[in-house]
């Protein structure tokens, strides 16, 4: 039996968890057998064990088969030290299971189109997958800290670097990716003026030399910027650092109508996965029942399909999500003015009912 380690975290994370593992119980009478585990993570974890990462949660995370992830953060937690603050806890993780590709494709939903920021006719037909690198990068360089210099004054300081094993294995993740989608592969980066760039274009070209069926760009992070809210889709999957990769996901998930609909991936080199909606721990609309679930409920889609092998479940799951779409049930972040809005809870609960009619 498949284990899954199920971490809520903090803020909205355990609203909209319980709602992902409503889904999967849903799928339980149609053979999908799952045993889940739940630990704390983050500063929940923290006010408990006075460790965001307690030893107890790694074990767990390790010893699963897929990890489904909340949220971690909140300004309560603010003040402390930089290594017992939430986000220790999975910046730790991806570190230690060695999650090194994190994918996060940005759909927008035909349904949605209106909910973008953008116009409808900019936006519509987008389909992106950014493959985001997620253990290295000015993230986990070293050294980094604040210092007090000759001057007397204090400076920060981090290191952007990147080993090239680290650069070619997650670049063969985006060719592989964009072989199964419409082989066009473009590397974002910022090699007119980082030299950590320069090595990352170099290697990312020499990969391509495997793949000549794949169409290879580069662009300028700033360009990719520009260009994702110009025409987003002339993107069909775009490979990045750490650092950029963070910027440019949180830019794309706008495009889709809402941040409250982007899940991801991220994996280690034999699949097993950690899956998480992008978006953060909201502490301002926690616990009022108003978050929207779908990025995670689409997290424990891709945790099926990406570490479980259960392709047929996590369709299933996606077109329960576009059904109730269709139906134009909508949280607070998805509507549209005016539009009547539904809860967290109402939500997992519109999921759950299009997925009992076997599809
Ligand atoms: C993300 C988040 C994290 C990151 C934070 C919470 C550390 O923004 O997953 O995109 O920067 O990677
Ligand atoms: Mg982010």
């Amino acid at each position: 039996m498949k284990k899954i380690a199920v971490l809520p975290g903090d803020g909205i994370g355990a609203e909209i968890i319980a709602q992902a593992v409503r889904v999967l119980r849903t799928l339980e009478p149609q053979g999908l057998v799952l045993e889940m585990a739940e630990a704390p993570v983050g500063g929940t974890a923290y006010d408990l064990s006075g460790d965001p990462l307690p030893k107890a949660t790694l074990d767990l995370a390790r010893s699963a088969d897929a990890i489904l992830f909340g949220s971690v953060g909140g300004w309560q937690w603010d003040k402390l030290p930089r290594e017992k603050r939430p986000e220790q806890a999975i910046l730790g993780l991806r570190k230690e299971l060695k999650l090194f590709a994190n994918l996060r494709p940005a759909v927008i939903y035909p349904e949605l189109a209106a909910a973008s920021t953008l116009k409808a006719e900019v936006v519509s037909g987008m389909d992106v997958l950014i493959i985001r690198e997620l253990t290295g990068d000015i993230y986990f360089g070293q050294p980094r800290g604040i210092r007090t210099n000759a001057a007397g004054e204090r400076e920060g300081f981090d290191t952007m670097l990147y080993a090239e094993s680290e650069i070619r294995r997650i670049a063969r993740v985006g060719f592989e990716s964009a072989l199964k989608r419409n082989r066009r592969l473009c590397s974002v980066d910022k090699a007119n003026v980082l030299e950590t760039s320069q090595l990352w274009r170099d290697v990312v070209t020499e990969v391509a030399k495997d793949y000549p069926t794949v169409e290879l760009s580069h662009m300028y992070v700033d360009n990719a910027a520009m260009q994702l809210l110009r025409n987003p889709r002339q993107f069909d999957v775009i490979v990045t650092g750490n650092m950029f990769g963070d910027i440019l996901s949180d830019e794309a998930s706008m495009l889709t109508g809402s941040i409250g609909m982007l899940p991801s991936a991220s994996l280690d080199a034999n699949g097993k996965g950690l899956y998480e909606p992008i978006h953060g721990s909201a502490p301002d609309i926690a616990g009022k029942d108003v978050a929207n679930p779908l990025a995670t409920i689409l997290s424990a889609a891709m945790l099926l399909r990406y570490s479980l092998d259960q392709d047929a479940f996590a369709r299933r799951i996606e077109g329960a999500v576009s059904a109730v779409l269709a139906k134009g049930l909508r949280t607070s972040d998805i509507a549209e003015k005016g539009e009547p809005v539904i809860g967290t809870r109402a939500m997992g609960d519109a999921v759950v009912a299009a997925l009992a009619i076997p599809g």
